[in-house]
């Protein structure tokens, strides 16, 4: 789960590094108001610095990250997906509480778009936050080319002026010693049965190492998301005076200093900073020995200390009721180390040569791809809990769709900071770990892994509100 230091640094000692001061790829882009087209495409990105070779994305509008989708709370977003893919697409609106058939999972809640055709999602957003978009057929395949975006949505009173609203898109990719992306390596089932799709080069915004303008003074508002198919970042805020304001798109009830280091930000992960920066800072990679830089904050303007801003208004999530709660149990196993193991798939226990023929390596409750039917069913307005044991050797990024969750406890103690709303929870080897929410958006929805080939390798599940 440790980003590799030898690995990053691979390419970055060939003299590809570059400080690279150009603006920002992430193209702003109004959706309330009509329909934003985002066309599925093939484009060309120099990921490596603009005087390297050519990598091939997938993109939305031919640049990765997509558009930046910006709304204010309580707007309709209407986006129609265009596929110039050879490849059937979808996409789904992460961390956002949406009509389950705007969900965008293909296979569950519509079908993949085919090459040629298009899609329309039209939905209200209900929460103020910081959310994204991504893929969601092939997820594996298309978000580690690109297909991803940021979707912000703006408290009804903004609380950060424009100028000191930052969003920062993590992604890191898997370079060949040439600097392009590694077509080849897609689909390795050595990627799908350990950590996932590990990268060598990170980038920023769609760039390695960008520098980023802040005002000095000024409390401005950093919006990290975490694209990654599989990279577990470990950051430390404290180290330029960050607070944070808020998990997955949702506040804390004040800015608060993390107690601990670092900070992992898992794969579909959110995080809101505020720093007031008095000079120049760099956000790094810190799980090595030696801390590995992603992005340079400059800091100008006149210095005059601005008020704090007033906290984040609270989203109107509806509170667990752990006493009336339905229990359910979710068994995490497979993978490699992770010892024998007995999985089910379409019906049929694996053996021999049926793991390397399915590519299923992982299961929950001993199934893997469970697809025909839930993991478990809930009443409209019934709180769940899941109670998730990892019982493999590596950590995992659970996501649950269409609600956001407390969690409550990991491995039998109490979480001490708040019980925090998330959408995506971490779980490393041996952990147990208890979400709570009420399950109160009627449908289907995924829980599964967000490192994204163990999605596609098993650690997919549904639930089914009725
Ligand atoms: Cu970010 Cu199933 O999704
Ligand atoms: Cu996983």
């Amino acid at each position: 789960m440790r980003p590799d230091r030898r690995q990053f640094l691979g390419l970055a000692g060939s003299g590809l590094l570059s400080a690279a001061l150009a603006p920002s790829l992430i193209r702003p882009a109004r959706a309330a108001d009509g329909v934003l087209e985002l066309r599925a495409m093939r484009a060309e990105h120099r990921l490596a610095g603009p005087d390297q070779p050519p990598s091939h994305l997938w993109t939305y509008n031919g640049v990765s990250p997509g558009p930046e989708i910006r709304v204010r709370q309580g707007e309709r977003v209407r986006v129609r997906l265009v596929n110039e893919l050879e490849e059937p697409t979808s996409i789904h609106w992460h961390g956002i509480r949406i009509d389950n058939a705007m969900d965008g999972v293909a296979g569950l809640t519509q079908d993949a778009v085919p090459q040629g055709a298009s899609f329309d999602y039209d939905f209200v957003v209900p929460d103020a936050g910081t959310y994204w978009y991504h893929a969601h057929n092939k997820s594996w395949n298309q978000v580690g080319r690109g297909l991803y975006g940021p979707l912000i949505v703006e408290e009804a009173e903004p609380v950060f002026g424009p100028g000191n609203d930052v969003t920062i898109v993590l992604d890191d990719w898997r370079l060949t010693p040439d600097g392009v992306l590694d077509d080849a390596s897609f689909g390795s089932l050595m990627d799908w049965s350990h950590g996932g799709r590990l990268g060598n080069w990170p980038t920023v915004n769609g760039e390695n190492r960008p520098a980023i303008a802040l005002r000095k003074g000024e409390p401005s508002r950093l919006r990290l998301i975490n694209v990654s198919n599989a990279r577990i970042l470990a950051l430390d805020p404290s180290r330029f005076g960050a607070k944070v304001l808020a998990w997955d798109g949702q506040p804390l009830p004040q800015a608060t200093t993390l107690g601990y280091a670092p900070l992992l930000l898992g794969p579909a992960q959110r995080v809101d900073l505020m720093v007031t920066p008095d000079e120049d800072f760099v956000l790094e990679e810190v799980s090595a020995d030696e801390p590995f830089p992603l992005a340079d904050f400059r800091v100008a303007g006149q210095g005059d200390m601005t008020p704090a801003p007033r906290p984040l208004p609270l989203n109107a999530l509806a509170e667990p009721d752990l006493a009336k709660a339905k229990t359910v149990k979710v068994d995490m196993a497979g993978g490699a180390m992770g010892g024998a193991v007995s999985i089910t798939y379409q019906g049929k226990v694996l053996e021999g040569e049926d793991y390397r023929r399915t590519r299923q390596v992982w299961a929950f409750n001993g199934v893997a791809n469970r697809i025909d039917s839930p993991l478990f069913s809930v009443r409209r307005g019934e709180t769940v809990i899941i109670e998730t044991t990892n019982n493999t050797a590596f950590a995992h990024a659970m996501h649950t769709h269409g609600h956001h969750f407390r969690v409550i406890e990991r491995s039998g103690a109490e979480v001490d900071d708040g019980k925090p709303w998330r959408d995506t929870f971490l779980i490393g080897p041996e952990q147990t770990t208890s979400i709570a929410f009420v399950a109160d958006n009627p449908g289907k929805w995924l829980y599964h892994c967000h490192m994204l080939e163990h999605a596609a390798a098993g650690m997919t599940g549904w639930f089914e509100v009725t």
